[in-house]
């Protein structure tokens, strides 16, 4: 009798579950070792609550073939009922009339007492939800082998005159100073944190969020230019191609001394087994101390015809932004949460300083929107300086040239 009344029990919640669950594709780019581990967090609370998790996972650093693939896909009308999009774009797709107003759950959740108002403004279109984040990245790290530097008799730079000092050290010890990608993003992400370092966080925001034409055809900008002609004399001749994270792991085996890249390659180190100080550190690029790229990532939903899925998509929207999510996600993504008030306890050293420098950069006026994430400016005018800045990294152009094209091609896009 008691194992009949359990079946139906089982039987009633189970089409309960199944009245209201639904299948939501969701479409992103995680598929590196870190990146795949940290999504995985979300596919796992998703069923749990009774809905199913359709992936789309699209390989490609920075989204680029992603975002390739997802326009293809709405333009033909069969888009997925989520999707990675970030940064101005989120408005860009809001306009088209492509996604769902998230206010319901937005306001259930109080997400605009538990967002930073600055990055909610990233996920509204006129004043409405459209999207939901899931972290913040800080893009000015520079990943360093320790024991490389120590075999090299190198110290460790803060600004990029001592960079110069240690990476010609290592290089004669027979190591590669910088393991670099060699995808126009990642070429595009070293170059902004260039800009930084050079010009300071006044320059990088005239630069590449205001797009003044002065600051673009500027001295200090041809000197970014050279600084990153300089890095690049650093790098090896296989990079061309290279994925970030084949780059991370020539930092953890000991090939390379530095990585420049945004902390989604502490998820590297982490599935690596590697421990920070001890097999890696993250310390500041040169002369970027103080300031704080960011790099929000988010996800937005397209409108639906059914009520089940437009239900599972707020779950999804909603689970994203417990505490729960925040906390394992992060700390297998590296970034932190973008949700205030999540205890910092299970974070470890890096995350902490990151923290740190977010909440004092935000204080300072040094936090600043990533150009080469798509935080900054629309997707148009991003590849415009992405073009520019991976024709000079892959030919002889000289700095004043790449200044001067740089100023034209934003120019042109305006
Ligand atoms: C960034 C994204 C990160 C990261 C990286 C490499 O644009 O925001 O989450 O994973 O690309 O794919």
């Amino acid at each position: 009798m008691r194992n009949f009344k359990s079946m139906i029990t089982a039987l009633f919640l189970f089409s309960v579950l199944s009245l209201h669950s639904a299948e939501i594709e969701v479409l992103h780019w995680w598929t590196s070792g870190g990146e795949a581990k940290s999504v995985g967090a979300l596919k796992t609370m998703l069923e749990k609550s009774g809905h199913k998790w359709k992936d789309s996972s699209i390989a490609g650093g920075n989204g680029v073939n992603a975002m390739t693939v997802l326009k293809s896909r709405a333009v033909a009308g069969n888009p997925p009922a989520a999707a990675q999009i970030k940064g101005p774009s989120i408005q860009e797709w809001a306009e088209l009339g492509f996604l769902a107003n998230l206010n319901k759950v937005a306001k259930a959740n109080k997400w605009d007492k538990v967002l930073p108002k600055r990055f909610a403004d990233h996920m509204k279109y006129k004043g409405k939800y459209v999207a939901v984040p899931v972290n913040v990245h800080r893009i000015n790290w520079m990943w360093v082998n320790p024991a490389v530097f120590k075999k090299a008799g190198a110290k460790i730079p803060t600004t990029w005159k001592e960079f110069e000092v240690a990476a010609k050290k290592i290089k004669k010890a027979g190591f590669i100073p910088v393991a670099a990608g060699g995808q126009p993003w990642q070429e595009a992400t070293v170059f902004e944190t260039i800009v930084l370092g050079v010009g300071g966080a006044k320059f990088y925001k005239k630069a590449l969020v205001d797009l003044d034409m002065k600051a673009l055809k500027s001295k200090t900008m041809k000197k970014a230019f050279d600084t990153l002609r300089m890095v690049k004399s650093y790098t090896d001749k296989n990079a061309p191609g290279r994925d970030w994270n084949l780059a991370t792991a020539m930092v953890y085996k000991g090939e390379a001394a530095m990585q420049f890249m945004g902390d989604w390659a502490k998820g590297e180190f982490k599935v690596a087994g590697k421990k920070i100080g001890v097999d890696y550190l993250a310390v500041d690029a040169p002369q970027t101390a103080g300031a704080y790229l960011y790099n929000i990532d988010s996800f937005a939903m397209f409108k639906q015809k059914s009520n089940a899925k437009t239900k599972a998509q707020n779950k999804l929207a909603q689970l994203v932004l417990s505490d729960k999510f925040q906390t394992i996600f992060n700390n297998r993504k590296g970034s932190v949460p973008v949700k205030l008030g999540v205890s910092k306890m299970p974070f470890d050293d890096i995350a902490l300083r990151s923290m740190d420098a977010l909440n004092s950069a935000a204080y300072t006026k040094e936090l600043l929107p990533s150009m080469a994430h798509q935080m900054s400016v629309n997707d148009a005018i991003k590849g415009a300086i992405v073009d520019v800045v991976t024709e000079f990294y892959n030919s002889k152009m000289s700095s004043s040239k790449a200044v001067k094209k740089l100023a034209s091609s934003v120019k042109a896009e305006m």
